[in-house]
C-alpha cells in the first residue's frame, strides 16, 4: 500500500458538500459523502452491497442515503435502516463508513483503523480564526500527479525562481543556499533572500521604495500538509517571528489528498497578514496562485507522465533535494510501520468489537 492510512485527510471543503452526495476516490477508495439533516457529514464506501451501484448516485433523504437502483437506505455508519419490499434486513446489508469531522472549513476523513481516528491528531499548526489574519480559499484542485511530487514540489524553493517567474519567484534567489531540518515527522526548510528586489506578489502590498529581505519556510507535515511562510521586511530587520510577523507575510497552506497512485485530490488557501478582510485582494491572490499551482500543476503532470515510461536516464539527486530525500524517508518509514502494525497487539486491541 503506497498510502498513510492512519492520518486525516481533507476530503472536501465543507461548501462543496451539499444537500446532493459527493463522490470522491480516496487512498484508492470509492467513498461518498453526504450530510444527514442535522447537518453532521458521514461517509461511507461509494457501493451499495446490493447491485454496487455507488452510492453517490442516490439521494440524501434525512439522515439516511438512499440507492438510486432500488432504495436501500444507510445511515452514517453505514447500517442498512431500510430494504425494498421486505421487512427483514439482511445482516450482511451494510457498507464501511469512515470516521468524518469538520475542522477549518473543511471536511476530513479518517480512512485508516477507526479506533486511531482521535480529533487530537488534526492539523493544527495555522494562526486559522485567529485575530489580524485574513483567509482566502483556493477553488478544488484536481492534479494527475502521486501526491509525493506535489509534496516534494512543495518543500522545494528553487522550482519557485523557474517555474513561477510572474508571480512569486525572483531571479536573485535562484543560488542562495538553502537549510533543511528535520523535526519527527516534519521537515523545514528555509532560505532567506536578503536585499534583493521583492517578488511581485508582495511588492503589490509592501511598495518597498527599494531592497527588502525576504524569507521562506517550507514546513511539511507528514503525510501530506505542506505550509509555505513566506513573506518580505527592510533590510536587516531579523529573522525573529516578531520580526517576521512586523513584515508582510502569508502562509500558503497545501493539503494534499492521494486520490490514486497516480492522481491528488489538491486543497489550498492562504492565511495573510495585511489587507485585513479585504476581498477585492482576498480574490486577486487567489487569483494569483490559481496561476502560480497552474503552473506547478503542468510541471507535476509532465514529471508523472514521463516517470510512467521506461526508465530513459537514471535519476540524479543534487545538493537542493535534502528535503526531499528526508521526506520519502519519513514517508517509507510510515508506510512500512503501518504495515508491520497489521497484526501487533495494540491495534488488534483497539479494533472495534475486538475483546478486552
Ligand atoms: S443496487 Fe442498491 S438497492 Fe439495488
Ligand atoms: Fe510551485
Amino acid at each position: 500500500m503506497p498510502f498513510v492510512r492512519n492520518s486525516w485527510y481533507v476530503g472536501a471543503w465543507c461548501h462543496e458538500l451539499g444537500s446532493q452526495p459527493l463522490a470522491r476516490r480516496i487512498l484508492d477508495v470509492p467513498v461518498v459523502f453526504f450530510r444527514r439533516s442535522d447537518g453532521s457529514p458521514a461517509a461511507l464506501v461509494d457501493r451499495c452491497p446490493h447491485r454496487l451501484l455507488p452510492l453517490s448516485r442516490g439521494t440524501v433523504v434525512g439522515d439516511v442515503l438512499q440507492c438510486g437502483y432500488h432504495g436501500m437506505c444507510f445511515d452514517g455508519s453505514g447500517e442498512c435502516t431500510r430494504v425494498p419490499a421486505q421487512s427483514r434486513i439482511p445482516s450482511n446489508a451494510r457498507v464501511q463508513s469512515f470516521p468524518v469531522i469538520e475542522h477549518w472549513g473543511m471536511v476530513w476523513v479518517w480512512m485508516g483503523d477507526p479506533a486511531l481516528a482521535d480529533p487530537a491528531r488534526l492539523f493544527r499548526g495555522l494562526p486559522w480564526g485567529e485575530p489580524g489574519w485574513t483567509l482566502n480559499l483556493g477553488p478544488y484542485t484536481h492534479v494527475k500527479a502521486n501526491y509525493r511530487l506535489l509534496v516534494e514540489n512543495l518543500l522545494d524553493p528553487v522550482h519557485v525562481t523557474y517555474v513561477h517567474q510572474s508571480t512569486l519567484g525572483t531571479a536573485a534567489m535562484a543560488d542562495i543556499p538553502i537549510e533543511t531540518t528535520q523535526d519527527g515527522d516534519t521537515i523545514l526548510v528555509t532560505r532567506w533572500t536578503r536585499n534583493s528586489p521583492a517578488a511581485p506578489i508582495l511588492q503589490r502590498f509592501g511598495r518597498w521604495p527599494g531592497n527588502v529581505d525576504r524569507w521562506q519556510y517550507y514546513w511539511w507535515h507528514a503525510p501530506a500538509i505542506n505550509v509555505v511562510d513566506f513573506g518580505a521586511h527592510d533590510v536587516g530587520s531579523g529573522e525573529s517571528e516578531a520580526a517576521r510577523q512586523a513584515g508582510i507575510r502569508m502562509y500558503s497552506n497545501h493539503f494534499l489528498t492521494p486520490e490514486t497512485e497516480t492522481t491528488t485530490h489538491y486543497f489550498w488557501c492562504q492565511l495573510r497578514n495585511f489587507a485585513p478582510d479585504d476581498e477585492t485582494v482576498s480574490r486577486e491572490i487567489t487569483e494569483q496562485f490559481v496561476m502560480a499551482f497552474d503552473e506547478d500543476k503542468a510541471i507535476l503532470e509532465a514529471v508523472q507522465q514521463a516517470s510512467a515510461e521506461p526508465l530513459m536516464t537514471r535519476p540524479v539527486q543534487l545538493g537542493i533535494d535534502a528535503g526531499a530525500v528526508r521526506l520519502h524517508r519519513t514517508l517509507d518509514r510510515l508506510i512500512e510501520a503501518e504495515s508491520s502494525d497489521q497484526g501487533s497487539p495494540e491495534l488488534a486491541r483497539n479494533r472495534p468489537g475486538a475483546a478486552h
